[in-house]
């Protein structure tokens, strides 16, 4: 352990005054508070090696897992906590131990998290909330690499009182257990504490790979701690990213071959180059990407997927998050005049099978009647790039030429 300047005698007194619980943290002279020992769930939530990474505890209690990660090599290592009391302790204890730990008041509801961290760790927190899905969402854009929590499932009073409503025996236990179910109310909570929360690990699951797209896994294990899991997200990172949007039928998928394709020299023009490094992949197919680190990136991106979801903007596609992932990101948007779009999706409608992607195709066809909705689509996607200080670089997909094209380009073809 690293020097102190604390003596023995000094340590032993705050631990008799301070009378700390809860996590058992190792200090000088062999001493440690009293205190459960964590390490079994600190070899779950990091590798043995932490190499300068840098890592976020939120709820952090006296920092057990703050001193866990310095201990292992971490870089900058930051716990929040809402409670001050705690926090004054916890300063004490990094002091005592020579340990180099930032620990900060923060209450993850209403407060910003302070900035971005390889790993961020939220153990035992999310049932405490009144919103925890506000809060997961901080937590996500708050990490670079891999997200950690361990989450309070339902408890067994509510198990046996859903198996009995349900008319199921108890050994069914884990049917329910393996639903993505989320217990509302008061389980297990003071009884001052009504607003609570408590998810099965396939919610969690659900919730960060079918809500979210940022993430390339999820893995759900089961905790020391009774009736808890530990769900660790892996997330993405894309070195560059090239975006081919554009509405169904302007010719998507043909680019992106033609660009993946080596010989057409096509690929360098878009920034591909050596496409043989890059992986080819449609927005709707990203779910189920698991690799969490890419070199190169093409998304086959629709610009009707909001409308045919009906979401209120291009911005609640839970599949352009993906941009928060990348290093570089390119966006080329695809162009072609009216009828030619029109055309194209009738073929497609005389060729497609899949109730989905006849909906899809319908949907586009209403869409393609009325050129003032279609302008408005490309419309609102500058918008969305501009907000992201990204460009609408439009190609001309009407011939395999593959020009690209100034804005003027929107007005000629999308008239009729
Ligand atoms: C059950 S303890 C878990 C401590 C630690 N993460 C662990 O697993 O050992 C929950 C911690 O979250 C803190 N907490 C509760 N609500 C919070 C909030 N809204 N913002 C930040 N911390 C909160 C509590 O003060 C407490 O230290």
């Amino acid at each position: 352990m690293a020097g102190t300047r604390y003596s023995r005698e000094d340590i032993v007194r705050y631990l008799e005054t301070a009378r700390l619980s809860y996590q058992r943290i190792e200090l000088p002279y062999g001493l440690a508070t009293p205190g459960p020992d964590r390490r079994p769930t600190a070899d779950v939530v990091f590798p043995a090696e932490l190499g300068g990474q840098s890592v976020l505890d939120v709820g952090c209690f006296l920092g057990y897992f703050c001193h866990e990660a310095k201990r292992r090599g971490a870089g900058e290592v930051v716990g929040l906590d809402s409670n001050p009391e705690r926090l004054g302790h916890a300063r004490r204890l990094a002091d005592m131990a020579g340990h180099d730990i930032a620990f900060r008041a923060c209450d993850v509801e209403t407060d910003e998290l302070p900035g971005r961290f390889d790993i961020v760790v939220a153990l035992n927190l999310l049932h405490h909330l009144r919103d925890p899905l506000a809060a997961l969402a901080k937590l996500i854009r708050a990490c670079r690499r891999q997200l950690v929590l361990e989450i309070a499932g339902l408890s067994d009073g509510s198990m046996r009182r859903y198996l009995k409503e349900l008319g199921l025996r108890r050994r069914k236990r884990r049917v329910l257990e393996d639903l993505p179910l989320i217990g509302v109310g008061r389980d297990g909570a003071s009884p001052l504490r009504e607003r609570r929360f408590f998810f099965t690990p396939r919610a969690m699951e659900n919730i960060l790979t079918q809500h979210h797209r940022i993430f390339a896994s999820v893995r759900a294990t089961p905790s020391p701690k009774k009736g808890r899991t530990f769900v660790i997200a892996e997330r993405r990172r894309i070195e560059r990213l090239v975006l081919f949007a554009g509405p169904s039928g302007v010719g998507k998928s043909r680019l992106m071959q033609a660009t993946m394709r080596p010989g057409t020299g096509l690929g360098a023009r878009f920034g591909i180059t050596e496409p043989s490094a890059w992986k080819a992949v449609q927005a709707v197919d990203l779910a189920s990407e698991r690799e969490a680190v890419s070199h190169g990136l093409v998304l086959h991106y629709d610009l009707l997927r909001s409308v045919v979801a009906n979401y209120p903007s291009i911005a609640h596609d839970e599949a352009l998050e993906l941009l928060d992932c990348a290093g570089a990101t390119v966006v080329y948007t695809l162009v072609c005049p009216l009828p030619v779009l029109r055309e194209r999706v009738r073929e497609r409608l005389r060729v497609e099978r899949g109730p989905g992607s006849i909906r899809n195709l319908e949907v586009a066809l209403r869409l393609y009647e009325d050129p003032a909705r279609v302008r408005r689509v490309y419309e609102a996607w500058g918008d969305y790039l501009a907000a992201r200080g990204l460009a609408l670089e439009l190609v001309d997909t009407s011939t395999d030429a593959y020009e690209l094209r100034d804005r003027g380009i929107l007005g000629e073809y999308l008239n009729g």
